[in-house]
């Protein structure tokens, strides 16, 4: 009997904690030998309600302590309209991850098909999603490659950080979520910020981003239904700038080599997969990195030595370069401590808390419990855990893993580094209001992350 899983990982500050919700789960044989203890709360809205209550992004929130202490790691639910299971087992987690399309499949609720689309990679399964995998991994393998789009990210951190030249106050969110946005656009459609399109699919996009994880009630005004009319108004708007830029190929043939061009010569996709594929890339790219960027200048903001550390680190690579001269791939293999920074923010900033899967045939499984100390002072901010911890182990997954591992991980890593590498030699920089990072549970900083900085 098939049944369906949604999974999502609250990648938990405890180390050990990884939250999944699986959702339909029938038969489902975990070791409990039948379903996992849990209540379904409400009818209709279940838990949702509880489960979407704002907590800390750094701490595992009501809705799962509650239940992780009642029921243990594995309990039911019922969430966002359909029965679930919520697992915090990293086992569990990393054996479903690895058995996408054998014995589970990414099933996103029913009410987020109806803002993303059917194309969007993120709930397209089977043929159609290797299709447009592997689009996204020649476009992350292109930017990769192009010294020009390296020099592209490069310049629009310096033109940020150039920027706060003047101020004294900054709300660093605002400033994240511009650079990472002009950093994708560019890359995928080859816009600058300056260009109308560029203003109006930003307006509509965080719209969207409003509606994406807001309770499903298609009722005109709600959340929900303005991200659903803003998905559209974005598609109209890059379908606009395909048929532009297949008009102006067409008049005088001088082809530019941004992604676009790749995305506008594929014949394996539809115009509908183009669009959605656009879509995808931007919702990964913009605001994933920018809240990574904004979690690690929160982090560093109490911790002077690793500033002092990162400081060496990127000090000692600009000595290694001409004045002025562009960073490249192998400088950004060099930042090694940056890398552990990097992945400690994403430990403890949990910023994609997560993922979604259903069983596809019934499924046995053997939770072998692991020490509940994963990381030492699981709470505390230490980068330099991850100088002898492996990160590509099981109680590791801010970018999800097995096949649906988020291609974009290593392009997110290095728009941070290169922020990382100007700001440090460039500014000092507090946290005012003592702001903490929020789950709603879709991840913030309330008030913005304000900021004072001074040139250094
Ligand atoms: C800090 C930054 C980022 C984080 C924390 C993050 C996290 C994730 C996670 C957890 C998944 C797995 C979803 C699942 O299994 O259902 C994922 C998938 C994805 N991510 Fe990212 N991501 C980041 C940056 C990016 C960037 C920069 C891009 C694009 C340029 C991107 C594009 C995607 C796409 C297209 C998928 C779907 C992959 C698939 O279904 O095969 N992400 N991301």
């Amino acid at each position: 009997m098939a049944e369906t899983f949604c999974i999502a990982f609250v990648v938990g500050l405890m180390g050990f904690l990884l939250g999944s919700l699986v959702y339909h789960f029938l038969p489902l044989f975990l070791n409990f030998g039948t379903v996992p203890k849990g209540n379904f709360g409400w009818p209709f809205l279940g838990e949702t309600l509880s489960f979407l209550k704002p907590h800390p992004s750094t701490s595992t929130g009501t809705y799962i302590q509650d239940r992780f202490s009642r029921y243990g790691k594995v309990f039911k639910s019922h969430l966002f309209l359909a029965p679930t299971v919520v697992s915090c087992d990293e086992e569990l987690n990393y054996y479903i991850l690895q058995n996408e399309d054998r014995l589970f499949q990414c099933s996103y609720p029913k009410p987020i098909h109806g803002i993303l689309g059917k194309s969007s990679m993120l709930v397209a399964v089977g043929d159609t999603h290797k299709k447009l995998r592997s689009m996204a991994l020649s476009l992350v393998t292109t930017m990769k490659s192009k010294l020009e789009f390296l020099n592209d990210i490069e310049k629009n951190a310096t033109g940020i950080l150039d920027s706060w030249k003047d101020k004294s106050q900054i709300a660093f969110c605002e400033e994240a979520r511009k650079y990472t946005f002009n950093v994708i656009v560019k890359q995928v459609l080859g816009l600058t910020p300056e260009e109308p399109h560029t203003k109006k699919i930003l307006q509509d996009f965080l719209t969207f981003m409003k509606g994406l994880i807001s309770l499903p009630l298609n009722i005109p005004g709600t959340p929900y239904s303005k991200a659903v009319q803003a998905r559209h108004r974005i598609s109209s708007t890059v379908k606009a700038i395909i048929e532009e830029r297949r008009r102006r190929n067409a008049e005088n043939c001088i082809k530019k080599s941004d992604f676009l061009e790749v995305l506008l010569c594929t014949d394996t996709l539809s115009e509908d997969e183009k669009v959605s594929f656009v879509l995808d890339s931007l919702l990964g790219g913009y605001e994933t990195t920018s809240l990574l960027l904004a979690m690690v200048l929160f982090f560093l903001s109490q911790d002077a030595s690793a500033v002092d550390q990162l400081k060496v680190e990127h000090e000692k690579i600009r000595r290694m370069k001409k004045s002025l001269e562009f960073l490249d791939w192998e400088d950004y293999r060099r930042m090694e401590f940056t890398q552990c920074v990097m992945n400690e923010a994403l430990r403890c900033g949990n910023i994609v808390k997560f993922v979604h899967r259903k069983a596809i045939k019934d499924v046995k499984f053997r939770a072998v419990h692991l020490d509940p100390s994963l990381h030492s002072k699981a709470l505390q901010f230490n980068p330099w855990r991850w100088q002898t911890q492996d990160q590509t182990c099981k109680k590791f997954t801010p970018f999800g893993g097995g096949s649906r591992c988020c291609p974009g991980f290593e392009l997110a890593k290095l728009e941070v580094a290169f922020f990382i590498h100007h700001l440090i030699q460039n500014y000092r920089w507090k946290v005012e209001d003592d702001e903490q990072p929020m789950a709603y549970p879709y991840v913030e900083f309330q008030r913005g992350l304000k900021l004072s900085v001074e040139c250094c």
